[in-house]
This record gives C-alpha cells, sequence and structure tokens, in this order.
C-alpha cells in the first residue's frame, strides 16, 4: 500500500528544546517507517524577526545536524532546507493574494510576537514578515499534498488557516490542495515552560531555566529540572489544571520512556517531588547523551550534505509538479489554454 505523505519543519530561531523534540522531532522519528516523510529545515522563517548571518548559518546547521543526531535516517526520511526549494516562496505568493489582511491579523502568534517586538523595542515596526508567516507556512504544506502534518498544539491555528486556504482555492480553481490534518503525538503536544508552567515551553524564553535545549551541557540540565517549579502539595498526579508543573514533568517522563501516565502515577504512590525530578533527569539525562555523542560525531561530517541530497532532489520534485499544476489552474501559466 502507498504510504501517506506527512510534512513538517522546525525554525532556525534558537536553541532546539525538550518541548519541539517532544511535540515534533520524536514523532518524526516514531512516524518514518509508516509514512513518506518531508522534513525541512524552516530557515525562511527564520528571518521573519532580525538575525545576524552568522547565527542563522549556525542555527541551519544545528538545526539539520540535529534532526539526523535524534535518529532521522536519510535513507527513510527526505530532508532538506526550505530555502533550497524556491517554490516555497513562490507558492506563498500566490496563497498570499488568497488571503485576506484580517485572516492573517488575526492569528495569535502574530498578536503576540508584534505585541513582543513593540514592548521589547518601544517601536511599532513591525516586520511584515511576522503577519505572512502562516501564508508561508500553507505554502509549506500545500505544496507536498501532505495528509498529515506532525507539530505540537501551538500550530492549530496555523493548519487551520492552511486548510481554509486549500478549501477557498479549491473552490475557485477546481481541485488544487489536498486537505491537510494535523498529528499530535499522544503525550506532550504541549510541554510547558519549567518556571512558569502556565506557558509553553519556548525556545525564545529569556529566562533559561524555563526551557531545556537539546544541547545544554547537562549539568545545567539537571540544575533545571531540579528548580523547577511544582506545588507545596507534594502529591504526584497528573491534574494539568490545579498541578501543572508536576504534570509537565509527568509528560515528559511518560514520553521519554514510553510509559503510560496511569502507570508513572501507580510508580510515584507515596513518593515526593524529588522521587518524580530524579526519574524525570534520568530519562532527559539520558536521551540528551544520546543526542549529544551523536551530534558530536556528525556536525563536521561531510555526510551531513551529502545527506539531504536526495531528500532536497525530491522534494524539489513534488513542488515544481504541484506548483505547476497551482500556474496552470490559476492561469499564470499563460502558455497552457
Ligand atoms: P517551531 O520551530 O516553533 O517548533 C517546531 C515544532 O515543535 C513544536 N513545539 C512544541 N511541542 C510541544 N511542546 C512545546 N512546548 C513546543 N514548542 C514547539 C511545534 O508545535 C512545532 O511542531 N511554524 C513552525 C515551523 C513550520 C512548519 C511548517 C511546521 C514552518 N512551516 C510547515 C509544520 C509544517 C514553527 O515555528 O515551529
Amino acid at each position: 500500500m502507498e504510504k501517506k505523505r506527512m510534512i513538517s519543519g522546525i525554525t532556525t530561531t534558537g536553541k532546539i528544546t525538550l518541548g519541539n523534540y517532544i511535540g515534533a522531532l520524536k514523532n518524526f522519528v516514531d512516524l518514518q517507517d509508516d509514512f513518506e516523510m518531508y522534513i525541512f529545515v524552516a530557515n525562511l522563517h527564520g528571518i521573519t524577526l532580525p538575525i545576524d548571518k552568522e547565527t542563522l548559518r549556525k542555527n541551519i546547521k544545528e538545526t539539520v545536524a540535529l534532526y539526523f543526531a535524534c535518529g532521522l535516517d536519510p535513507t527513510k526520511s527526505n530532508i532538506f532546507i526550505q530555502s533550497d526549494i524556491a517554490e516555497h516562496a513562490e507558492l506563498a505568493w500566490v496563497l498570499t493574494c488568497n488571503t485576506t489582511l484580517g485572516e492573517l491579523q488575526r492569528m495569535t502568534q502574530f498578536k503576540d510576537k508584534s505585541n513582543k517586538v513593540k514592548s521589547d523595542n518601544g517601536t511599532e515596526f513591525i516586520p511584515t514578515g511576522l503577519l505572512m508567516y502562516p501564508v508561508l507556512m500553507a505554502a509549506d504544506i500545500l505544496l507536498y499534498d501532505a495528509s498529515f502534518v506532525p507539530v505540537g498544539k501551538d500550530q492549530k491555528q496555523h493548519i487551520e488557516l492552511a486548510r481554509s486556504i486549500a478549501e477557498r482555492m479549491n473552490n475557485k480553481y477546481g481541485e488544487m490542495f489536498k486537505m491537510p490534518e494535523e498529528y499530535h503525538p499522544k503525550v506532550g503536544a504541549k510541554i510547558l515552560d519549567l518556571q512558569d508552567p502556565t506557558k509553553k515551553m519556548s525556545k525564545s524564553s529569556l529566562n533559561s531555566k524555563s526551557y531545556i535545549a537539546l544541547l545544554d551541557n547537562i549539568e545545567e540540565v539537571k540544575k533545571k529540572i531540579k528548580s523547577a517549579v511544582t506545588d507545596s502539595e507534594n502529591l504526584i498526579k497528573y491534574d494539568l489544571e490545579n498541578k501543572p508543573g508536576v504534570s509537565n514533568l509527568i509528560t515528559i517522563w511518560s514520553s521519554l520512556a514510553n510509559l503510560a501516565i496511569e502507570k508513572i502515577e501507580k510508580m510515584c504512590e507515596g513518593k515526593d517531588y524529588g522521587f518524580l525530578k530524579e526519574n524525570v533527569t534520568n530519562v532527559v539525562v539520558s536521551l540528551l547523551e544520546k543526542i549529544q555523542s551523536k551530534y558530536n560525531e556528525i556536525y563536521n561530517s561531510d555526510d551531513l550534505e551529502k545527506w539531504i541530497e536526495s531528500g532536497t532532489l525530491n522534494a524539489k520534485k513534488a513542488a515544481s509538479k504541484k506548483l505547476r499544476k497551482v500556474y496552470n489552474l490559476t492561469g499564470l501559466n499563460y502558455k497552457r489554454k
């Protein structure tokens, strides 16, 4: 049977976190035997806010090396860099012309990020790229006729917009795009900030104790878990609403050890938060040690570029075929009646 297609990417805005791993990367790896995967490094999204070129280059290489270090296999998955496939930007323009300003201004990530630019810089200078971000993301997805998009919960609104644009354009031009669906991991679609568990863990957080980065120093990681905010009850129970900090630690343990949450709760009966944190530390440290050792092995090898060659070729093939169809259906291709 033909495998269904999946598409996803991670933005090159900073360190890849445990949230990115549990919400997305781990899923990519777990699913690569059963789906035709297209996984890219979202470097065009990585310039929506100012970033200097050395940092951007470093982030791109780091992201792709981490993909492989985490277990993505270039013989199973198509790995590529977004800007290497010009069709992403080309399709984004056509989609832009089928999207309204209101839709983009209503996006919560746009509101959050533009408010942050205003408060951080005291300026009204909001980069247009921030507004257009979800259109480019819709192009990333629709270009590949993907059935599923494996992402964390925070991407929900973006995927809904991609679906609205697809539906609108299918109605207007005839069957053009496949309707994509989001695909969340069973556990850990939203990993929380270690210091403020009412928020999601984010790589752009200013407090480095709030997140664990996959390349963090191991001793630092131990300290971060030790100082993770819990509550004063000392009762290990999964209750996201009333005990978000504790529930977050249980979620991390459950995802990384492949243990059901109820099983962890049983194992923790009568134990204190020290026991919970010790176990979370063990699973996180053992994962990061494995990833970091593989990362150090491959980061400077010539293999990295070789490993993205066939993924880039396959992506180019799929993307150019789709864009041709879009140009034919919209009338942009003037040579065809
Ligand atoms: P980004 O780079 O912010 O995050 C990458 C992936 O990690 C997930 N994620 C989380 N999952 C669980 N808990 C968290 N705390 C957490 N933080 C992040 C995100 O949901 C995402 O799956 N816009 C995307 C990148 C992108 C993309 C695409 C994704 C561009 N084009 C097309 C899918 C399809 C983003 O900024 O992800």
